[in-house]
C-alpha cells in the first residue's frame, strides 16, 4: 500500500524522486519521505503528509546527490507521522530503507535486535529491516550484498526494498518479494519503482522483477540475482504507453479524465477482440478452447472490491448464457474458506493492479489445487498477470484516481467477451445471435459518449441531493449488481453512507431505515425486472424517500414514482450494466467534489491493496 521509488545516475537524484513519487502517491499519500546519497554520507528528508509536504521540506532543507530512494506511504504499523515515515536509518545513519508491503516477524526481530542494545525510533515494521541489516553488515562483518540476502532469509511477509549504504555509493540495492517492482534501464542511469507511472518519464525500458529476486543497480549496470545469489537474465519489457496516459490532461482530477477516457477503452477492448471475420471473438491467446471448457464444471470469480462486482455481473452473464455454474466470491472471503477447487474448476481473477494481496493469494491456492486460472488484469506484467495460467488484458492504460471507473468498464467487457467466448466454444450462442450481440456492443462507445455529454444533468442531481445522509442503491438481477458499485463509489470518495440492496430484500428489513427525506437511487434498466423494481419504488416511496432512478430509455412509466430519472440509451439487456455505471460514477464524483472532497485521494485509501 506503499510507493517506493529510487535512483542512481549522474543527474541530481531528488527531482527525480519526487516527479516518480508523485505518480505513486495514488499507492498511499499519507506521509512521504527521501534519503539522498552525498559526499560520504545519507540524508534524510521526510514527513507526515504528501509529497507537496514534502516539497516544501526540502525547500528549507535542502539535499541532493546522484543516488537515492524515496517513499509514499499508507500507513499500516503505526500512524503517519514523521518518525513513522520512510525512509528508516540503521543505527549508524550508513544505510537507508524504503519499503512497500508488510514484513509479519517484525516484533520478534525487533525484540532479537532490542535485546541487542538496539533502538528504535519508529513504530513500523520496516525499521526492523533496517537493523537487521546493521547487525549483519556491522556486527557480523558480512558483506552489504551477503547482509541484504541474510536479511531476506530472516524476514516474513512480503516486501518491496530499496536500500542505499554510504559505504557503497555507487550502488542501489533492491529486493522483492510479494509487492511489485520495476526496474527502469536508463542511459547512464537506472531506477526503480512500485509501478511504471514513476519511471515513464525517464525511461520505456524495464525489467520486471520476480518474487525472491534481489536487483544491484549502478549508474551503468543492471544485475538481478535470484535466491542462490545466480545471476538470473531478464528480458527488457518495453512499456508502450503514452506519458500522458499517467498524467491529468487538463482534467480537474484523475478520475474525471478516465470517465471521460471510457469510449476510447470500451472501443480499444472491442475491436482488438472481435474476429476479423465476424464470426466470434478471440481473446488473446487465451488456451480456453472447447477441450478445456468441457473439462471444466465449476467457474470460480474472484476479486475484491469494484472488480469483484465486474465478476459479479461475469457470474450472472455465464450463468445464463453460456449455463454454467459460476460462483463470485470476494477474494478475502474465499481464501480462508477450505474452496471446492480440483483440475475441473475454471479461476477467473479479476483485478485492475494484478497486485491485490487477497485476490493474489486466492489465485494461487486454487492453482495449488490444481485449477486453471485466467487473470483479468489490466496492470501489464503484474504478478497476477505473470502467475495465471492465460491473461485477458483489460486494456484500460493506467488509473490512477484511487476509485475504479474506466478499469471496472474495461472489466465488465472482458466479461462480455468471455461470456461470449465460452458460450460459442460450447456451442450454445449461435453465430445469428452473435453478431446481433456485436453490432450492439460496437454501439456501446458512442453511448457512453451519450452519456457523458449529459453530465451537466447529474450535477445538478447533486446540488439537489448532496445533504442526503443516508443513501440506498437498490436494483435487480445485474441492475442489483450496478447498484453495489454506484454505492461503493458513493461511500468510497464521498463519504456517505450509502447500502446496496437487492429490491426484493427491502422489505424484509431494511425498508424500516427509509425515512422523510432518505435518498433511494433506484436502477431498473432491466426490462423484465422494471416493475418488480418500481413496485419496490413505490413502496419506498410511501414511506417519504425521494427518488433518483436510472432507466433505460423509453420507459417513462419510472417518471410517476421517481423525482429524477437518468436515462440511459438502448441498448441489449446484457450492456444495460455497462451504460448505467456511468451516471453513477458522475454522480459520486459531483457529490465528493461539492462536498469538498480529494476526490483522486479519498482518506484512509490507496489504489493498490497489496497487504491483507
Ligand atoms: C474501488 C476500488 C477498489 C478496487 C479493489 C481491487 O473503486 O478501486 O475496490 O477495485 O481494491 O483492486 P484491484 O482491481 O487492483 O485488484
Amino acid at each position: 500500500m506503499c510507493g517506493v521509488v529510487g535512483y542512481i545516475g549522474k543527474n541530481n537524484a531528488v527531482p527525480v524522486l519526487l516527479s516518480g513519487l508523485s505518480k505513486l502517491e495514488y499507492r498511499g499519500y499519507d506521509s512521504a519521505g527521501i534519503a539522498v546519497y552525498n559526499n560520504g554520507e545519507i540524508n534524510i528528508c521526510k514527513t507526515r503528509g504528501r509529497i507537496d509536504d514534502l516539497r516544501n521540506k526540502l525547500l528549507s532543507a535542502p539535499i541532493s546527490g546522484n543516488l537515492g530512494i524515496g517513499h509514499t506511504r499508507w500507513a499500516t504499523h503505526g500512524v503517519p507521522s514523521d518518525e513513522n515515515a520512510h525512509p528508516h536509518f540503521n543505527q549508524d545513519s550508513k544505510i537507508a530503507v524504503v519499503h512497500n508491503g508488510i514484513i509479519e516477524n517484525y516484533l520478534v526481530i525487533k525484540e532479537e535486535l532490542e535485546a541487542k542494545g538496539y533502538k528504535f525510533l519508529s513504530e513500523t515494521d520496516t525499521e526492523s529491516v533496517a537493523h537487521l541489516l546493521d547487525f549483519y553488515y556491522e556486527k557480523e562483518g558480512m558483506d552489504i550484498l551477503d547482509a541484504v540476502f541474510k536479511v531476506i532469509e530472516r524476514i516474513e511477509g512480503s516486501y518491496a526494498l530499496g536500500i542505499i549504504c554510504s559505504d557503497f555509493p555507487d550502488q542501489l540495492i533492491a529486493v522483492r518479494k510479494d509487492s511489485p517492482l520495476v526496474v527502469g534501464l536508463g542511459k547512464g542511469e537506472n531506477f526503480i519503482a512500485s509501478d511504471m507511472p514513476a519511471i515513464l518519464n525517464y525511461t520505456r525500458d524495464t525489467y520486471l522483477i520476480d518474487d525472491n529476486e534481489v536487483v544491484v543497480l549502478k549508474t551503468d549496470s543492471v544485475t538481478v540475482l535470484d535466491s542462490n545469489k545466480n545471476e538470473v537474465k531478464k528480458e527488457v519489457f518495453r512499456v508502450d504507453w503514452d506519458v500522458e496516459a499517467a498524467e491529468k490532461s487538463g482534467y480537474d482530477h484523475f478520475m474525471l479524465k478516465e470517465i471521460y477516457e471510457q469510449p476510447k477503452v470500451v472501443k480499444e477492448n472491442l475491436s482488438r477482440r472481435f474476429k476479423e471475420d465476424g464470426t466470434g471473438v478471440q481473446l488473446d491467446s487465451i488456451a480456453l478452447g472447447k477441450k478445456e471448457l468441457e473439462n471444466i464444471n465449476r467457474i470460480y470469480i474472484c476479486a475484491c472490491g469494484t472488480a469483484y462486482y465486474a465478476g459479479l455481473i461475469g457470474k450472472y452473464l455465464i450463468e445464463r448464457i453460456a449455463r454454467i455454474p459460476v460462483n463470485s466470491e470476494v477474494a478475502s472471503e474465499f481464501r480462508y474458506k477450505d474452496p471446492l477447487i480440483d483440475e475441473h474448476t475454471l479461476m477467473v481473477v479479476v483485478s485492475q493492479s494484478g497486485e491485490t494481496a487477497d485476490t493474489l493469494a486466492a489465485m494461487r491456492l486454487a492453482k495449488s489445487k490444481g485449477a486453471r486460472v485466467l487473470g483479468i488484469v489490466n496492470a501489464i506484467g503484474s504478478s497476477i498477470a505473470r502467475e495465471a495460467d492465460d491473461v485477458l488484458y483489460t486494456l484500460a492504460g493506467p488509473e490512477i484516481a484511487v476509485a475504479s471507473t474506466k478499469a471496472f468498464t474495461a472489466q465488465v467487457v472482458a466479461m462480455y467477451l468471455l461470456t461470449i467466448h465460452i458460450a460459442q466454444e460450447l456451442g450454445v450462442l449461435d453465430t445469428e445471435k452473435f453478431k446481433e450481440l456485436k453490432s450492439d456492443m460496437e454501439k456501446l462507445p458512442s453511448l457512453v459518449n451519450e452519456i457523458l455529454t449529459k453530465a451537466p444533468r447529474i450535477k445538478r442531481f447533486m446540488h439537489k441531493y448532496i445533504n442526503s445522509k443516508n443513501v440506498f442503491y437498490i436494483g435487480r438481477g445485474l441492475d442489483y449488481v450496478v447498484s453495489q458499485e454506484g454505492s461503493l463509489k458513493l461511500k468510497e470518495i464521498a463519504y456517505l453512507h450509502s447500502e446496496p440492496y437487492a429490491a426484493g430484500e427491502l422489505k424484509h428489513g431494511p425498508i424500516a431505515l427509509i425515512e422523510e427525506s432518505t435518498l433511494v437511487i433506484g436502477v431498473v434498466t432491466q426490462e423484465e425486472l422494471f416493475e418488480k423494481t418500481v413496485s419496490n419504488l413505490v413502496e419506498v416511496k410511501a414511506r417519504g424517500a425521494r427518488i433518483l432512478a436510472i432507466a433505460m430509455e423509453g420507459n417513462k412509466e419510472i417518471e410517476k414514482v421517481a423525482d429524477d430519472v437518468f436515462y440511459i440509451p438502448r441498448t441489449h439487456w446484457m450492456l444495460a450494466p455497462l451504460l448505467a455505471n456511468i451516471p453513477q460514477q458522475l454522480f459520486a464524483y459531483y457529490v465528493a467534489l461539492g462536498l469538498g472532497n480529494d476526490v483522486d485521494k479519498p482518506r484512509n485509501l490507496a489504489k493498490s491493496v497489496t497487504v491483507e
